[in-house]
């Protein structure tokens, strides 16, 4: 008997360039994955753009029409839930979620973070980077949890900083790195190869002891 084929929200921000790689990655055959909608916060989202031109579903939740951050997740999740969406995937979505949203799709949301975690939770890691004259940068696809940023981390894409590199070459870079390995981590969720847990990652039925690593 087929299995049938995940169906993922992918949740946005801005420009969509992961969005982008993963409808790339599905057209390619690469990612057995039905995009079942892309939800943004904001309308002016170019990743809608992005979506609307590959016909794939959309949806503006605009979270300044909510009193507060539950009201606004759960309008997102009633849309979601409507696309029988069993996977939910943040790529540049920058709200924080609630505690409801994340146990209403407990082990079932992903996020890519743009440094090597559990280095650097929060914004600007480029530049802290850079600060901190680190030899290495990354990014990192991680289950997502109620703590922001400190989920269990699954794949790691690395880069060697360059000397004089800005943090504007850096995540271009950076980037690039989590363009491969964002789709390559849902993959192996779709193929039911990855789970979350007992608050940790499991991949082939093994825990991971700590993320896999490519180097870019
Ligand atoms: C990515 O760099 C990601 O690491 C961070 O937000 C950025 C989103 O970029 N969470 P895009 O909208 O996918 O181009």
């Amino acid at each position: 008997m087929s299995k049938q084929r995940n169906r993922a929200a992918i949740l946005i921000s801005g420009s969509g360039s992961n969005l982008q790689s993963f409808i790339d990655h599905i057209e390619r055959r690469e990612l057995d994955l039905d995009i079942a909608v892309v939800l943004s916060n904001r309308a002016d989202a170019f990743g809608l753009q992005r979506a609307a031109d590959a016909g794939l579903p959309t949806a503006v939740v605009a979270h300044g029409d909510f009193p507060g951050r539950e009201a606004f997740d759960r309008a997102v999740a009633g849309i979601l839930d409507e696309h029988e969406v069993d996977l939910v995937i943040l790529a540049g979505f920058m709200r924080i979620l609630s505690p409801w949203f994340v146990q209403h799709y407990a082990g079932r949301v992903l996020n890519v973070h743009p440094a090597l975690l559990p280095a650097y939770p929060g914004l600007d890691t480029h530049q802290r980077v850079l600060d901190a004259g680190d030899r290495w940068h990354g990014s990192t696809v991680h289950f997502v949890t109620e703590e922001l940023d400190a989920g269990p981390l699954v794949l790691q894409g690395r880069i060697a900083v360059r000397d004089g590199e800005t943090a504007a070459e850096l995540a271009t870079r950076v980037q690039a790195a989590e363009h491969r390995i964002y789709p390559e981590c849902a993959a192996l969720y779709a193929a039911g190869r990855l789970q979350m847990r007992d608050n940790a990652a499991w991949l082939d039925g093994e825990k991971l002891e700590k993320p896999l690593v490519r180097d870019f």
